[in-house]
């Protein structure tokens, strides 16, 4: 069947790891693999700089770029690619969060010399909730970094996940000479090189082999069968459905900017990672493989030039097949609308297409009836479960400063929120809103565009809030607590009961008082 066979080409994943780690190095080396680009250097202009300054205009600047490069289309090895972008950028890590719920499994980039480090956690926390399968990349093995048996350890216990090396390095640093596959028993010497697309490699019978002295040195060769006897001795042959599971995830090691190491993970990945997988929604759990279309969004791009209000929303296609031009139903409006310029993203393009299939990452122009986490079907009533909103680290009171201009401000706020921009809370009675965000800097994004798209204009006043917490639990002591605490009660925008913090003692104490009560920083519970 041609959707069948649609779907098994697919794999769409992301890249995670912390800024610097080498996502982007990593990402462009992938895409001279599949000819989407043809020189390096190609996707770090589109990178959000490290430098930033306060300058938030030219930070939105730099991610109104990088919307070209969201999500990156190639084909390998008889597959269709899609590497969905993730912002490094801290300010970012919403944006990062969405974006791991729209793919089927992730390569983590970790830094040999920092080792796991403050974005990889809350990454790769988010992947273990939806247990996405995760292949790991240690970079930068031309610098000296942790011995790679420690690394292992910190890995399985700062991530909670098991790990299995599949490549294996042969030092580290200027010593660095190669790694050796232990999957098919290959040696890949290391040379640094900057634009070569593929190495020699040395096809070993057997580690005993005097090749194995030939190539790297007695000493190295000695040391590399001691490490492969501690490693088969120590871990488990690798298992697919492990990783399949998300419980498992394979090691790869090499050099990124050096395009050392990097086809053996190619290779491995379209060979192991799934292709598009079933979607839970909170009706059913939709298989890609059904007729009817099936997709959500997951992202939601503004237009920054105030004379084109439209926006771009992102769609992963969950089932069926979409096509151009034919009604579908928005299921939070119940509307049918009609897309006649849908687009993807084949080699760094924007291309109208005919038709997708599941797995597969839309553009659609909006004039704003989209929202984060809506539905589109032919006529199903379907909601997929998962985009899970985190406590905002910082709060503050919206207070509006011109009057006349509420209608507009309210607008603004709705959208705004819609976007992902921040998070809305509304108290009643009292109707107070409050604004959550990660960085401050969204509050000066949120206040410029409020005034420069939607002509209102208001003030931010500090709150003390801590945390945001979704309560689950005993509904009747939910209740007694929220109507003991109606000031420290509100609503999320799914009308949600949101519990706010004051200090992380009170939330302490909130819990240790209220056994019956779970509160949860996230709100896919
Ligand atoms: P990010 O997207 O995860 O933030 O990381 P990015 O790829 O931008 O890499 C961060 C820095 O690490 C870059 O250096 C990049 O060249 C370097 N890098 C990536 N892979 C390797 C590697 O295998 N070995 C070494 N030694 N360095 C690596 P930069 O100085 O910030 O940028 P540039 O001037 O090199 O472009």
């Amino acid at each position: 069947m041609n959707l069948q066979k649609e779907i098994l080409k697919r794999r769409t994943f992301g890249i995670i790891s912390h800024p610097d780690a080498g996502k982007t190095t990593l990402t462009e080396k992938l895409l001279l693999f599949g000819g989407a680009i043809q020189t390096a250097g190609a996707v770090k202009s589109n990178k959000i700089e490290k430098t930033a300054t306060s300058d938030f205009m030219e930070i939105e600047k730099q991610r109104g770029i990088s919307v070209a490069t969201s999500v990156m289309a190639f084909e390998y090895g008889g597959k269709t690619i899609n590497i969905l972008d993730t912002p490094g950028h801290k300010d970012f890590a919403e944006d990062t969060f969405r974006t791991l719920t729209a793919v089927d499994s992730v390569i983590l980039v970790i830094d040999c010399v920092k080792g796991v480090e403050e974005q990889t956690r809350r990454l790769m926390q988010v992947c273990r909730m939806r247990s996405t399968p995760v292949i790991i990349f240690v970079n930068k093995l031309d610098r000296d970094g942790k011995d790679p048996f420690d690394l292992l350890d910190e890995l399985e216990s700062e991530l909670s996940i098991s790990t299995r090396p599949l490549s294996w390095p042969i030092n580290m640093g200027r010593k660095f000479k190669g790694v050796y596959l232990l999957y098919n028993n290959e040696l890949n010497l290391f040379e640094a090189n900057k634009t070569k697309k593929s190495k020699d490699v040395v096809t070993i019978d057997d580690i005993s082999s005097p090749l194995l002295d030939k190539m790297v040195g007695s000493e190295d060769a000695e040391d590399l069968r001691n490490d492969v006897e501690l490693i088969n001795g120590v871990y488990e042959p690798f298992d697919e459905q492990m990783y399949r599971a998300g419980l498992l995830a394979p090691v790869f090691f090499g050099s990124a900017v050096n395009n050392f190491g990097v086809k053996e993970l190619l290779d491995t990945f379209i060979r192991i990672a799934p292709e598009p997988q079933p979607r839970e929604a909170v009706e059913r759990v939709v298989e890609p493989g059904e007729e009817e279309f099936s997709g959500f969004v997951f992202k939601i791009h503004a237009n920054l030039d105030p004379k084109h209000r439209d926006r771009i929303a992102f769609l992963r296609i969950c089932s069926g097949t979409f096509e151009r031009n034919e009604f579908y139903r928005h299921i939070r409006s119940n509307k049918k609308i009609r897309f006649s310029n849908p687009y993807n993203f084949l080699a760094q393009s924007k291309n109208v297409i005919e038709k997708a299939f599941p797995g597969d990452v839309i553009g659609l122009y909006d004039t704003g009836s989209f929202k984060i986490g809506d539905t589109l079907t032919e006529g199903e009533e379907i909601h997929f479960k998962g985009i899970p909103s985190f406590s905002p680290e910082i709060f503050k009171e919206v207070i509006n400063t011109d009057p006349m201009k509420t209608k507009q401000l309210e607008k603004g706020i709705e959208q705004l929120t819609d976007e992902g921009v921040a998070q809305l809370f509304r108290q009643n009675p009292g109707n107070r809103k409050y604004i959550g965000t990660v960085v401050e800097l969204q509050f000066e994004v949120i206040k410029y565009r409020l005034e420069h798209e939607y002509g209102a204009s208001c003030r931010f006043d500090p709150v003390p809030i801590h945390k945001a917490c979704w309560m689950t639990g005993d509904e009747d002591k939910i209740l007694e607590f929220s109507k003991y605490k109606p000031k420290e009660i509100a609503a999320d925008k799914e009308g949600n009961k949101v519990y706010l913090a004051s200090s992380a003692y009170v939330l302490q104490m909130a819990r240790q008082n209220n056994p019956d009560i779970e509160f949860h920083e996230t709100s896919e519970l």
